[in-house]
This record gives structure tokens, C-alpha cells and sequence, in this order.
């Protein structure tokens, strides 16, 4: 499926519809307005029927429509023009789409550049990053005969840009909206794959492969159990123990061409590939989903394709710390304690507050690299969904330029994340007095023990800890990775990349 961006004679364009928007209380948008004319008022006595006024969730199909060349002209409600925003923006397009999807429509012009949202770049983003969310379809593995019946599929989709001032930077949006969906959709690809398929080892191909296609930019080191044993990575070891699938860390190092300035920025993903709690075994209800425990690599697979596919100039590593919680006769138990790489010695109370644990070592190992940002993303804890749902992602940070950095990004992408704080109360919950530290936190605040616990080993630089255990995936039925939050991650890079827009 493909996008262009074009300044359309709207009337002239033969495709199977235009999507044109209409305002509350029955309010034509310009596309609208120029249609209804073309068509000698057509639009117009439509709806004065009544059928629709323009409210958000409205949409009214006409076909036939004279003097058009079209087959059929969509009227989507969009609100009132001065309160649409980025959030319902992205439902109405949402909507849109899913209404094209059921219909046999191959082409299709989006006419909605005159929505009233920060400047075009902005509008272009948000309808290419939505529409593609709409038509994503989880890749199936099945060899029952359920073939998809429906057999036109939309190939092509142009955003109409109705002022030719504007043809640049919508250009510009389409390039960093395609590297960014391909990212997303890289990510939920890998995500969604089950457990006994992706395991630390698939990971670890999966990051040799970006090596291989983005070979002038990107190489990639594999840390397997025995380097491991040599770096001293004993809490991380420690967790993959049990498991037949050995533990992988892949370490992604991609060097943009014409660097702006020799800052390195890293991000960490928790890669567990399943989580069954260990000796401290999970509950069997919905067990399953901790196929999503590797969300957090996942995220950093797909920042790096996106860094790649737009040539970032810029220094970046990307660590996916691939893993497997699982009981075995090998597995570490609770009491044991483990001499993390840092040094620091840990009490292990519970084996299923495992993220942490690879997360540790995967950070000091960072150390070599003297990066001045470090961002981990990780389904780190239950907690964390019990706090702030399935909207927010949690941001920890020991720096409140970065805090302010991300807030931006999330912001300009409605890619949600939320503040918890990191005091001295919460660091005192981990006190052992067989270790220097214990890998619980006492009190039910746990998404932030578990984040202060990973402040003892990033005291060398500049760091983010986002807890994705809400947002990575849909925690329904028919569970399904978000690819969150990749995109609030490429937005942070390209700030930091200082592309001008608007
Ligand atoms: N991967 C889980 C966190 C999780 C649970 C994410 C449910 C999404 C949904 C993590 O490894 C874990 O098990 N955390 C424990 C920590 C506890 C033992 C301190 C938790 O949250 O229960
Ligand atoms: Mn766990
Ligand atoms: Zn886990």
C-alpha cells in the first residue's frame, strides 16, 4: 500500500472515494464546500435530510454524486472546528478507515488538510501513522482454510494537500511517518510472534539482520552466557539459568553519517521472551501474555529501524536484553544472592521480579560506551498498570532536562506517559541484611521500587526508566502488542536530530 501526497482537482481525481470532512452543525469543511459546488449542490441537499450534522463518530456515504468523478464521496463528522484535537483526530481517521476497509475500495483521496491541527506536518503525521494503525493485521500462523475472502484491499491512498505552499513539508511528514510506522510495525510484528518462536536467541538473528540491511550504518555485537560469565553479568545469567533457551544480548550500535554533535543516546529494552515467574511462579490465568514481556526490546528493534531508515545523524546503541524466566532444576530461587556486574550483591525475595535483574547488568554494561543518555523501556511491573492503566506509560528519570525532553515528544504524539517520583522513602524499601540490596520493595508502590531499585546502577549517567507494562500491549481477550512506545521514542530522536518542521 502506498501514500502520496498531492494537490488535487478534487472533482477531476477518479478514485473510489474522497473523504471530505464536515464541522458540527453542519459546517462544510473548503474541500466540502468546493465539492458541493461541482456538484451543483448535491452535498448540500443531502444533508438537509438530516442524516448528519457533523457530530465526531458520524460519517455518511454518498455515491453517484454528479459532476464528480469519484464513485463515492465520504463525510466524515469531525466536531466542532475549534476542539478537534491530536487525540480525536486519530479516532475520527481511525474510524475512517476501518469503514474503507469493509468496502471494495483500491483508491482513495483523504481530503483533510484543512483540519484545524498545529500546521501540516502535523496533520500529515497523525493521518498516515493512524490509517496504517487501522490496517495493521496481526501476522496469522495457521494452515486451517480461513483465507481472507475479502479480496480488494485499499493500494493506495492520497493525502490531498489543498495549498501547494504546503507540498514540502507534507513530503517531508510522509518520509518520517513511513520510517516511523515501519518501526511500529516492525516492533508489534515481533512482538506478537508467540514465545516458542521468538526466544533470546531469535532476537539476537533479528538484530544481526538490521546489521546485514543497514550495513554503512549499523553493526551488532551478540553477548552470549559465556561473555556474560567473563563480564561478571551474574543477576542477568542468574535469571536465564533455568530456561533451555539461553539468555542473548544483542547490542545494536548504529552511527549516523554526518553526526551533530558526539552525544551518544542508548535505550535498553527488556527482551523477556516469557516470563512464568520462576520458583515464584505466576498465577496460570492469563500467563500467556507474558509472551509480551520482550515489548520493551521490541520497542528498541523498532527505534533502531526507524534511526536507520531516515539516517539520523546521530550516535545510537540499542541493547534488546533477551531472556527467559522459567523453572527448572537451574533456575536461581528466592534467597539466593547474586554479585550484579556493578558489584552491588542482591537478595533475591521473588524470582518473577526478574526484569530488574537483567535490566541491572544490561545498564552497566552500557557504562563502556560513556553514553550521556541512557532510556530503558520495559514490562516491568504489574503495578505499574495498577497506577496508571493502559494509557500511561511510567517515567522515572534522575534528570529533569530529560524528563522535560520526553514530556515534549509525548505531547507532540499523544504517545502518553505520566511522572512518578524516585525518593529516598522508596529507596529504603529495598534494604536487605544479607545484601546490599534486595529485589522487592516492601510496600505495594511498586512500580517505583522496582524503578528505584534500577537507579543503584545509573548513577554515571543521564537516564529514563519507562514501565510499558500497561501501554505494549492490549490486555484483552485477544491480546495484541501496541507498538508503544516507539513513536514518542523517534519523536524524542528527532528532536534531538534538530529537524525543523513547520
Ligand atoms: N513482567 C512482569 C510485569 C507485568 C505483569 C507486566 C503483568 C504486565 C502485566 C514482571 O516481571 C513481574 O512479574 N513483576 C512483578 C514484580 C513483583 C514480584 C515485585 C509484578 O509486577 O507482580
Ligand atoms: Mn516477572
Ligand atoms: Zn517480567
Amino acid at each position: 500500500m502506498d501514500f502520496f501526497i498531492k494537490n488535487c482537482i478534487l472533482d477531476q481525481e477518479k478514485t473510489d472515494c474522497i473523504v471530505v470532512s464536515i464541522f458540527d452543525l453542519c459546517e462544510l469543511s473548503d474541500s466540502a464546500v468546493y465539492l458541493d459546488k461541482c456538484s451543483n449542490g448535491y452535498i448540500t441537499s443531502l444533508i438537509k435530510l438530516g442524516d448528519i450534522q457533523g457530530k465526531i463518530g458520524e460519517t455518511l456515504m454518498l455515491y453517484k454524486i454528479p459532476e464528480i468523478s469519484s464513485k463515492r464521496i465520504l463525510l466524515v463528522g469531525c466536531g466542532k472546528k475549534n476542539e478537534i484535537n491530536k487525540s480525536n483526530f486519530k479516532e475520527i481517521l481511525k474510524n475512517t478507515t476501518k469503514i474503507l476497509k469493509k468496502l471494495s475500495i483500491k483508491n482513495v483521496i483523504y481530503a483533510f488538510s484543512e483540519v484545524n491541527i498545529n500546521n501540516i506536518y502535523w496533520i500529515v503525521r497523525l493521518m498516515v501513522l493512524s490509517i496504517k494503525e487501522s490496517l495493521y493485521e496481526i501476522i496469522k500462523i495457521n494452515n486451517l482454510n480461513t483465507k481472507n475472502i475479502k479480496n480488494v484491499k485499499i493500494d493506495s491512498i492520497i493525502l490531498n494537500i489543498s495549498k501547494k505552499n504546503d507540498l514540502f513539508i507534507a513530503k517531508t511528514s510522509l518520509k518520517h511517518a513511513l520510517a516511523i510506522d515501519y518501526g511500529i510495525t516492525s516492533s508489534k510484528n515481533l512482538s506478537n510472534l508467540p514465545p516458542n518462536v521468538c526466544n533470546p536467541l531469535y532476537l539476537s538473528y533479528q538484530a544481526q539482520k538490521l546489521a546485514k540491511k543497514y550495513k554503512d550504518n549499523i553493526v551488532v555485537e551478540v553477548i552470549d552466557m559465556k561473555k556474560m560469565k567473563e563480564l561478571g553479568m551474574n543477576a542477568y545469567i542468574a535469571v536465564g539459568d533455568g530456561a533451555k533457551n539461553k539468555p542473548f544480548m544483542s547490542v545494536i550500535k548504529y552511527s549516523g553519517n554526518n553526526v551533530l554533535h558526539n552525544k551518544t543516546i542508548a535505550f535498553v529494552g527488556k527482551g523477556l521472551t516469557f516470563d512464568s515467574g520462576g520458583i515464584s511462579i505466576k498465577p496460570a490465568c492469563r500467563m500467556h501474555e507474558m509472551k509480551y514481556d520482550m515489548c520493551g526490546a521490541a520497542a528498541v528493534y523498532g527505534i533502531l529501524i526507524m534511526a536507520a531508515e531516515l539516517q539520523l545523524p546521530l550516535t545510537i546503541i540499542g541493547i534488546l536484553s533477551g531472556c527467559e524466566n522459567m523453572l527448572g532444576s537451574n533456575s536461581f530461587r528466592p534467597g539466593d544472592v547474586l554479585t550484579t556486574m556493578s558489584g552491588q550483591t542482591v537478595e533475591i525475595l521473588n524470582t518473577d521480579a526478574e526484569g530488574r535483574l537483567v535490566l541491572c547488568d544490561s545498564l552497566t554494561y552500557l557504562e563502556r560506551f560513556s553514553p550521556n543518555i541512557v532510556i530503558d523501556i520495559a514490562t516491568l511491573t504489574g503495578a505499574c498498570v495498577t497506577a496508571l492503566g493502559e494509557s500511561f506509560s511510567g517515567l522515572f528519570t534522575n534528570n529533569k532536562d530529560l524528563a522535560n525532553q520526553l514530556h515534549h515528544a509525548s505531547q507532540e504524539t499523544d504517545d502518553k506517559i505520566w511522572s512518578l517520583p524516585l525518593l529516598s522513602e522508596h529507596t529504603k524499601e529495598l534494604s536487605s541484611n544479607i545484601a546490599d540490596l534486595s529485589n522487592i520493595g516492601k510496600s505495594k508502590a511498586g512500580a517505583i521500587t522496582a524503578a528505584c531499585f534500577l537507579s543503584n546502577f545509573t548513577k554515571k549517567y543521564n537516564w529514563a526508566h519507562l514501565d510499558i507494562a500497561g501501554t505494549a500491549w492490549k490486555h484483552e481477550k485477544n491480546a495484541e502488542a501496541t507498538g508503544r512506545p516507539v513513536e514518542l521514542l523517534c519523536q524524542f530522536l528527532l528532536n534531538q536530530s534538530n529537524y525543523i518542521y513547520s
